[in-house]
């Protein structure tokens, strides 16, 4: 199991200020010595938080690989190859949104949209993943369009109502995380998930890699940023076990 650490409200810090600081390249070293085995940013068409220049640093300077989160649209697709991070995963972008709301869909033109982002970060030879919901039809497209891997949406599970509703959660990530490995696609998960709630998702066996972001930042303004990341690791490998 691979932990990817979501950058991006480091540079929400910083936007809010329009400053310099906190610098996201200097956290992304810390989170790589806190024992992260990626880093995420997404660099949204508002550039809200991460910023072109970000991108430019962190592929100098990080270590392990960068995951880039984008829109599936030319224009930022255009900006991936430019830099050829390891991986890109494709998400879906509103801008009236406070954080990505749910998965891609990929019927009709925007499967059409997706497929060709697909071929053209794969012959470039960047490892693409689509931002999808656990939902079996989604899966299948996805493994159609030619994608390396699917993160599944775990925000429904982060936001289950009770403990009846998360087991139910829980299975549907299952049963989806099955369905993708079976299909030939790697799976990762990410979307809400905290130090609390990682344990039942990290269990998939299936499941190869997590996207956490917002919990871990919001711990390292306790603990800093190394210790935050190394305590999700702690959590992550003990359920794991
Ligand atoms: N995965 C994807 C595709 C995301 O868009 C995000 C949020 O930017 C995350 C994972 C991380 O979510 P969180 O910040 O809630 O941990």
């Amino acid at each position: 199991m691979r932990l990817f650490i979501n950058i991006d409200h480091v540079a929400t810090v910083r936007q809010a200020r329009r400053s310099d600081e906190p610098d996201p390249a200097r956290v992304a070293v810390l989170a790589e010595l806190g024992g992260a085995d990626g880093i995420t940013v997404h660099l949204r068409e508002d550039r809200r938080h991460i910023q072109d220049r970000d991108v430019d640093l962190l592929m100098q300077t990080v270590r392990t690989g960068v995951n880039l989160e984008i829109a599936t649209v030319e224009a930022m697709v255009d900006r991936a190859l430019g830099w050829r991070p390891a991986a890109v995963t494709l998400v879906p972008e509103k801008r009236e949104e406070i954080t990505t709301e749910g998965g891609l869909h990929l019927a009709g033109s925007a499967g059409d949209r997706t497929s060709e982002a697909v071929s053209r970060l794969r012959a470039a030879g960047i490892r693409t993943s689509l931002f999808i919901d656990p939902d079996p039809d989604t899966i299948r497209v996805s493994a159609e369009l030619g994608a390396d891997a699917v993160e599944l949406h775990t925000g429904e599970y982060a936001n289950s109502s009770d403990a009846a509703d998360r087991t139910l959660q829980v299975a549907r990530l299952r049963q989806a995380a099955e369905l993708a490995r079976d299909l030939g696609l790697s799976v990762h998960a990410g979307h809400g998930l905290t130090y609390e709630n990682v344990g039942p998702v990290a269990a998939l066996e299936t499941c190869e890699e997590l996207n956490i972001g917002h919990s871990v930042i919001s711990r390292s303004v306790f603990v800093g940023i190394e210790r935050a990341v190394r305590e999700m690791q702690e959590r992550v490998r003990r359920a794991r076990a």
